[in-house]
């Protein structure tokens, strides 16, 4: 469920209408709703509590929305970070996220990134592999402190999706073997810079079925048995990202009341904290990109080609993963519906958003939505083509702020600087 609806003719966001927005803020423009993040949030935190999991810790995944009042919109409900760079921490820091609610995720950590994240206190370094764990361990030692640390696992499943996005089988760059995580587990708990407190997984983003988490799942819940029959303490348990979304035409995902169910199968009895890092499903349907037609070039081989002030720079995933973005009209004309190609103005023509799409009738200046865009919309933007890095915009109720506004053309050249010889 999400709060973007038509009233009265028009596409709302809450209690604020599109048109308004768009029309004192300009497009294209990224628009979260509150109530949404809030709802998706709660709804996730209130079925892996009611399937018997004790205090979860749901650490938002800040890659899918990194935006600062978004990570404050959700850390005052509770949610910690999962964050894969110094950046991330950082904006969760700046957020209000306490430095015990984060976990620092990610293949190549840096030694000056590893020494922050210890210096700030996070609450636990996922290792990804026998010479970060070492990395880790020396950086712990040479601050004097003992890193909490969880052995990312690898647990080889296919779970589908789109290749670029699926990080759960063998060939792929993350984790290490279960074999290799009983050894390193065991390792670390030897040194003296770590403190070895749980275990990962990660198979993978935007997963629409249960069955390849659960087998997932299950095989990690026998290493952590494993590992506490050698002895060894195991506290926490990291499940990883969360569910696929709807993008409108693919089969509806679970529900996270089936998904906190599968877990309490999965897992029945086993008495460990466990954390989730979930992004989309708490921020895509969250948000929406406005933009406006320029241009309906209507072809005489019959190809209209509806030209958008957005392009790939601005919500990348059509051109990188061939996304679906469902694209609502904010003020639908009547009509027979009519076949476009949607695209951006940049000079290539993977600046391609859809092909053959029907659509309600649409016109020069009119407004569209692609709806979905709240996670791995705006973080993924760029300049590229030197457009101008597109703002946001939070929602609450009747009110909305500009949570990154829109730069100057100034701005974007300030930030460079002239080459002595030049
Ligand atoms: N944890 C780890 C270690 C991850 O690598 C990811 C996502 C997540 C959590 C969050 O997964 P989610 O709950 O959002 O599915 N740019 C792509 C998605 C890349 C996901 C990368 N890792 C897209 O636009 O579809």
């Amino acid at each position: 469920m999400n709060h973007f609806e038509l009233r009265a003719g028009e596409l709302h966001c809450e209690d604020v209408s599109l048109a308004r927005l768009a029309a004192e803020v300009g497009t294209p423009v990224y628009v979260y709703s509150s109530a949404t993040l809030e709802r998706h949030y709660t709804v996730l935190r209130d079925a892996l509590v009611s399937a018997g999991l004790e205090a979860p810790l749901i650490a938002f995944a800040v890659k899918a929305n990194p935006n600062l009042a978004v990570l404050r919109t959700l850390g005052r409900l509770g949610a910690g970070a999962d964050v894969v760079s110094e950046g991330e921490v950082r904006r969760a820091l700046a957020a209000g996220i306490p430095a015990e609610r984060i976990v620092f995720s990610g293949v190549g950590k840096s030694e000056r990134e590893i020494e922050f994240a210890l210096q700030v206190g996070v609450a636990e370094i996922n290792v990804e592999s026998e010479p970060e764990l070492h990395l880790v361990n020396t950086v712990a030692q040479r601050l004097g402190v003992r890193a909490q640390v969880a052995v990312r696992v690898n647990p080889d499943v296919e779970a589908g999706g789109h290749a670029k996005i699926s990080t759960g089988k063998a060939e792929n760059k993350f984790g290490v073997s279960f074999a290799e995580a009983e050894r390193l587990y065991a390792n670390a708990s030897n040194m003296a810079g770590v403190k070895p407190v749980g275990v990962a997984c990660h198979i993978g983003s935007q997963i629409t079925e249960l069955a390849p988490m659960e087998a997932a799942f299950g095989k990690m819940r026998g290493l952590v048995e494993r590992l506490r029959g050698e002895g060894l303490s195991v506290d926490r348990l990291d499940l990883g990202g969360g569910l696929g979304v709807p993008y409108f035409n693919q089969p509806e995902p679970p529900s996270p009341e089936a998904y906190a169910q599968m877990i309490a199968r999965a897992m029945g009895g086993l008495d460990i904290q466990f954390a989730f890092e979930p992004g989309r499903m708490i921020a895509a349907n969250a948000g929406v990109l406005v933009a406006q037609v320029l241009h309906v070039n209507r072809r005489p081989e019959g190809r209209n080609f509806l030209v958008l002030d957005a392009a790939m720079n601005d919500l990348l995933r059509p051109a990188m993963y061939d996304a679906y973005h469902d694209i609502r009209p904010v003020t639908p004309r009547e009509g027979a519906p009519e076949t476009y190609d949607v695209v951006g103005p940049v000079c290539e023509t993977g600046d391609t958003f859809t092909r053959d799409r029907p659509l309600p009738p649409l016109a020069a200046g009119d407004l569209v939505a692609f709806m979905s865009a709240g996670a791995y919309g705006a973080a993924m933007s760029s300049e590229y083509n030197s457009r101008l890095l597109v703002p946001e915009v939070l929602v609450r109720g009747g009110d909305y702020a500009v949570v990154r506004p829109r730069p100057s053309y100034d701005d974007m050249l300030e930030r460079e600087r002239p080459a002595p010889w030049l």
